[in-house]
């Protein structure tokens, strides 16, 4: 009995961290979805949680100062979403969300937002892609506004021409990861921007082999563990409770008890 007792917590424990692991992060998404914008553009944040929609505040980096919450100088917050009426150069850095509860913060993966002052920006997807996706890239001025030819480049080196302003990459893979930029001949260049591709097979492994891996369907593996570390949970309390029952019967088993359950 001491034994199983022992076992049901360290499982436990294991089926916590495990689940801790698979929880859906909260993720930041932008309106309009991109990560470059020309100047006075208006731009709007939002915290996604697939749990709840408060608690989330959404926090930036710029050259104007580190960990700046929405409303605190810039933006104009409500509940987990953040306006920005008219965006400027100096609005460009990295942006996450953040819990507001203080003792125990966890916050969001974050994005890089650049702002142009020029005349060309490239439209690409801000958050990672998947392994496998097409993608495609625009590169836009600011007027006229209709398609003009483009030149894209990865990683400062020249990838290609887009004759109508679009370039396309098929079936990305992790390959494609790098700053991008384009730009447009009697135009400018746009700012750079980062690609991201994430794999459709988990490439992070978990913490532990022990944890069961999910990778195709977090959200039902999610519900999975939640319901096994509950029903675990309840296990232990009727063992402890037992055996504390037991334990007040029967003193001289005491000690050893207590030694068991608490490692
Ligand atoms: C924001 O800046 C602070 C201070 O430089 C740094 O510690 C923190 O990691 C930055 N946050 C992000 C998301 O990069």
């Amino acid at each position: 009995m001491e034994e199983t007792s022992a076992r049901r917590l360290l499982e436990f424990i294991v089926l916590l961290s495990c689940s801790g692991n698979s929880v859906l992060p909260v993720r930041l998404t932008v309106s309009p979805s991109r990560s470059q914008f020309f100047e006075y553009e208006s731009v709007t944040l939002i915290c996604e949680d697939e749990n709840s929609s408060d608690g989330w505040t959404v926090r930036r980096n710029t050259t104007r100062g580190t960990r700046k919450r929405c409303g605190d100088g810039w933006g104009k917050s409500a509940g987990s979403t953040c306006n920005m009426p008219y965006i400027l150069p100096l609005d460009s850095g990295l942006y996450w969300c953040e819990s507001m509860s203080g003792s125990s913060s966890s916050s969001s993966s974050s994005i890089q937002l650049s702002v142009s002052g020029g005349s060309v920006i490239l439209q690409s997807p801000v958050l990672p892609v998947m392994e496998g996706d097409d993608v495609t890239l625009s590169c836009r001025a600011k007027s006229p506004a209709h398609n003009l030819p483009a030149a894209f480049y990865k990683d400062g080196s020249f990838i290609g021409d887009g004759p109508s302003g679009h370039m396309t990459l098929l079936h990305v893979s992790s390959s494609d990861e790098g700053l991008y930029k384009c730009s447009i001949s009697g135009q400018g260049e746009s700012p750079s921007s980062r690609i991201s591709v994430e794999g459709r097979i988990t490439s992070t492994p978990s913490p532990s082999s022990i944890c069961p891996t999910s990778t195709q369907s977090p959200p039902i593996m999610l519900l999975f563990l939640s319901s096994s570390a509950a029903v675990v949970f309840l296990h232990l309390l009727v063992l402890l409770d037992l055996d504390l029952t037991r334990s007040s019967l029967d003193p001289a088993e005491e000690p050893l008890h207590v030694s068991s359950t608490q490692r």
